[in-house]
């Protein structure tokens, strides 16, 4: 990992833009070469010395207006590894909690003259009407129910390592709350965009309207919708941006689309399954079955999640450094 250790000596760009707002908006090739720079950083991350110095010098904040455990403390991690001052902004205890909008938040903090601003927010589209106001990089973390592209960046690489090679023709299941997820969006996108077959599974009220706009194949049974499948993706039941109740009782949607043992017969001998997080066990997933290291991808997820958000993170200082001219 030497290399990583000298990115200013890096002359062509890895990524092309001053966000990462999206998996929308980029290519195929956008995607494949954030994925090869975060294979390196897997393999780093293994390593006793973790440290390096890509970001020394320069200021992370996280903003984060929604819990979080693993996109929050990985890009923490993240920052940290690459030599980077990191900033976890408080929200519960920042001036937003007397008034302060989000843009007026968002202008304070670039008057502070970070380098990357991280950002997770409830509302669809806050995050692109944040990054217009700012100089520096944003990363979507979370925007409602709209996209979490390092979510999707992350799982793409748990399965491109586990089935070492690329995603073409596999076919991938989405099952459960689609219509609030922002996992499953990024994900649709992002699948599409490198080769593979997406079906999502749920109730009818969990499926948002125009999902054959997204080119995905929709199913109402688990026992129909995983045929064939070599990747099953679980979600949560997102209550936090649901108003009133989406399925009769947690009981009966558990027996409807809970993934166990028994409805994993339904797809291909081989399928591997996987999860977010935080997960729900007993209501989306068994809870053995989770952590059944030969089906489950789970684990493997969280630990990629690091890598991918350094390579982001190196993705964008080394794009500004190029702009800049300092290399
Ligand atoms: N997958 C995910 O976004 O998890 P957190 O809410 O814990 O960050």
């Amino acid at each position: 990992m030497e290399s990583n250790k000298n990115s200013a000596a890096i002359v062509e760009p890895v990524y092309r833009f001053k966000h990462l707002l999206g998996i929308e908006g980029l290519e195929r090739s956008d995607i494949e070469k954030l994925l090869d720079l975060s294979d390196r950083y897997v393999e780093a991350n293994r390593l006793a010395d973790k440290k390096h110095s890509t970001l020394r010098g320069r200021t992370l904040i996280n903003l984060f207006f929604e819990n979080s455990t693993s996109t929050s403390t990985s890009f923490e991690l993240a920052g940290t590894r690459l030599g980077g001052a990191v900033i976890n902004m408080s929200v519960g205890t920042s001036s937003i909690k007397k008034g302060e909008t989000l843009i007026d938040t968002a202008m304070t903090l670039n008057a502070m003259h970070p380098d990357v601003l991280v950002v997770r927010h409830a509302d669809s589209g806050s995050v692109h009407l944040l990054a217009e106001k700012v100089n520096c990089s944003v990363i979507n973390a979370g925007d409602g129910s709209h996209e979490h592209p390092t979510q999707a960046l992350l799982d793409a690489l748990a399965i491109r390592r586990r089935i070492n090679r690329e995603l073409d023709g596999l076919k991938v299941v989405i099952c459960g709350d689609i219509a609030h997820s922002r996992v499953a969006r990024s994900n649709i996108l992002l699948l599409g965009k490198m080769g593979a077959t997406v079906r999502v599974v749920g109730p009818p009220t969990l499926l948002p309207m125009g999902l054959g706009t997204f080119g995905v194949e929709v199913f109402h049974d688990m026992e129909s919708g995983l045929k064939d499948a070599d990747i099953i993706m679980m979600l949560r039941l997102q209550t936090e941006r649901m108003a009133g109740n989406f399925v009769p009782s947690i009981r009966e949607y558990y027996q409807l689309y809970g993934l166990d043992y028994n409805k994993l017969k339904f797809a291909k001998p081989n399928a591997l399954i996987m999860h977010p997080g935080p997960m729900n066990r007993g209501v989306e997933i068994d809870s053995e079955l989770a952590d059944d290291i030969d089906r489950s991808l789970i684990r493997e997820q969280v630990e990629m999640g690091v890598a991918v958000r350094m390579a982001c993170l190196e993705a964008l200082v080394s794009r500004q450094m190029i702009s800049a001219g300092d290399h």
